[in-house]
Formats: structure tokens, sequence, C-alpha cells
């Protein structure tokens, strides 16, 4: 089990599906598979029932996904944020995609379906989160001026050297 964590726009998504179709292993993306569950968007879960419904949700998810077949997972960048969460992904091979905060920022401008690029305090969230990502990571990579197919072939050739 491969799972990336990184903040918003570390680029989780790209990176996860590209590296699930290189080591030939389904690509898991939790904000997703929440989305098909409960059967709406991530915004609208904050909006409607708030961001702990949503974590409590994203924990359950990421238990269940963490425990079934192998796959690369991508989590939504708060889910560390859950110390239950941090717990599980003990078990599996973390590879934490690190991007500046103002580089995020630019990367995913303003989108509706986040609705924490809205909070007042998102640097602080940032700061906050960025000892979490490093804790629970096996694996660092810089993603800062290099596209998914450099970081990709990156995380393959060190994947293979750490196990
Ligand atoms: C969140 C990040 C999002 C999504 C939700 C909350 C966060 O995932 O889970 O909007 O708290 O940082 P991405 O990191 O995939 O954008």
């Amino acid at each position: 089990m491969i799972v990336l964590v990184g903040f918003m726009g570390a680029g989780k998504t790209t990176v996860g599906r590209l590296l699930a179709e290189r080591l030939g292993i389904p690509f898991v993306d939790v904000d997703r598979l929440i989305e098909i569950r409960e059967c709406c968007s991530i915004s609208q879960i904050f909006a409607e029932r708030g961001e702990e419904t949503f974590r409590r949700i994203e924990h359950e998810t990421v238990t269940e996904t963490l425990n079934g077949p192998d796959a690369v997972v991508a989590l939504g960048g708060g889910a560390v944020e859950h110390p239950g969460t941090l717990l599980v992904l003990n078990s599996a091979f973390v590879v934490y995609l690190e991007v500046e905060f103002d580089e995020a920022v630019l990367r995913i401008g303003h989108d509706n379906d986040r609705p924490m690029m809205s909070n007042p305090f998102l640097s602080e969230i940032y700061r906050r989160r960025l000892s979490s990502y490093s804790r629970v990571s096996n694996l660092t990579i810089q993603t800062g001026g290099r596209g998914p197919e450099q970081i990709v072939g990156d995380i393959i050739s060190k994947i293979t050297t750490a196990t």
C-alpha cells in the first residue's frame, strides 16, 4: 500500500494516478470515494454537516481503504489532522509530496470544491500540518518546479531502494 500525503495543490491525485499506472496497481482517491459514497461534493459536506463530520467520514474511508487490496491511495490534505488516521497510516508506506505554501495557492487558485481555500487561517493550517506530514511519512519528495513524470520516476527509484 502506497499512500500519498501533502497539502492541497501538492499534486497527490495527478502523481498518484500516474504512479499506480506505472506500478500496475489500482489508484484510489479518498476525496472522490467519499463523494461517491455520500452522493454529494466535499464542499456540500463541509457546508451542510461541518468539517468535524467530514473528518470522521474521511477517517472511516481511509481506514477501510487501507485495509483493502493493495493500491496507490491519495489522501486529502487535511487527513493528517485526525489522530486516528495518523495511527492507521503506520501500517502503510507513506510518501509526502512537499509543496511550498505560495506555490500550492498558485496551483489551486480559487476552487469552489476546496472549502479550506477560503479559510482565513490557511497559512497557519499549512504550518501546523507540516510536522504531521513529515512525522507520518517514509519518504519526502520535493514537487517544486518538477512535472508529474519526473516526480513519479523519483518515487519509484526511491521505493526500490527503500523497500
Ligand atoms: C482538504 C483537502 C482536500 C479535501 C477537503 C479538505 C484540507 O483534498 O479533502 O477539501 O483540509 O486540506 P486535496 O488535498 O486533495 O485538495
